[in-house]
């Protein structure tokens, strides 16, 4: 996949050194996107136990950040895909998905759960609707939000 061209006004690091970033920051942007419920050390522990990470930089803050889940060779998944609202629309998330995904050479199974409403969103990039793959839905929300009716 063509990944987007890069805004020389931002800074895009692949696999940063993770004690670097600013994790209370990372959660803010969570909050901002309405994603809760994490906890800054668990969240920089679950990024340090990722096999990919991908950070955008507008100068010293972050604006956008993506990692990949994956034992290193068959599966991955692709997760916390997140642009800074103050800096959507500019190809970030593409930039994003289509990097984390181009580090996916001959893997088996390549995948991803959007979030509610991102159906479009990873469309517009080519990804298919998977028929074959289970959840098992940790609470009520994600039951109605990602699961068939019965
Ligand atoms: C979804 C998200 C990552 C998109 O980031 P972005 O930087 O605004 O997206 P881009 O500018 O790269 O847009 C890429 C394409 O997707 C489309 N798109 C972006 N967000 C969309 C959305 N929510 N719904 C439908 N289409 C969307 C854009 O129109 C664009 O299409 P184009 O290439 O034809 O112009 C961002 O909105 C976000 O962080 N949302 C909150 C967290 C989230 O939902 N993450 C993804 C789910 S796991």
């Amino acid at each position: 996949m063509n990944i987007p061209t890069e805004n020389p006004n931002y800074n895009y690091k692949l696999n940063p050194n993770l004690d670097a970033i600013d994790w209370d920051y990372v959660i803010s942007l969570f909050y901002k996107i309405e994603w809760k419920h994490r906890k800054a050390e668990e969240i920089a522990a679950a990024f340090k136990n990722s096999t990919t990470t991908i950070f955008i930089f507008n100068e010293d803050k972050i604006i956008a950040f993506g990692r990949v889940v994956g034992d290193g060779r068959y599966y991955a998944q692709l997760a916390d895909i997140v642009v800074d609202p103050d800096f959507q629309g500019q190809g970030l998330g593409k930039y994003l998905v289509t990097t984390l995904n181009n580090q996916l050479i001959d893997y088996h199974f390549v995948n991803l759960s959007a979030a509610p409403g991102a159906d479009t969103f990873y469309k517009s990039m080519g990804w298919k609707k998977q028929t074959t793959s289970f959840i098992w839905p940790q609470g009520p929300k994600q039951l109605r939000q990602h699961c068939e009716k019965e």
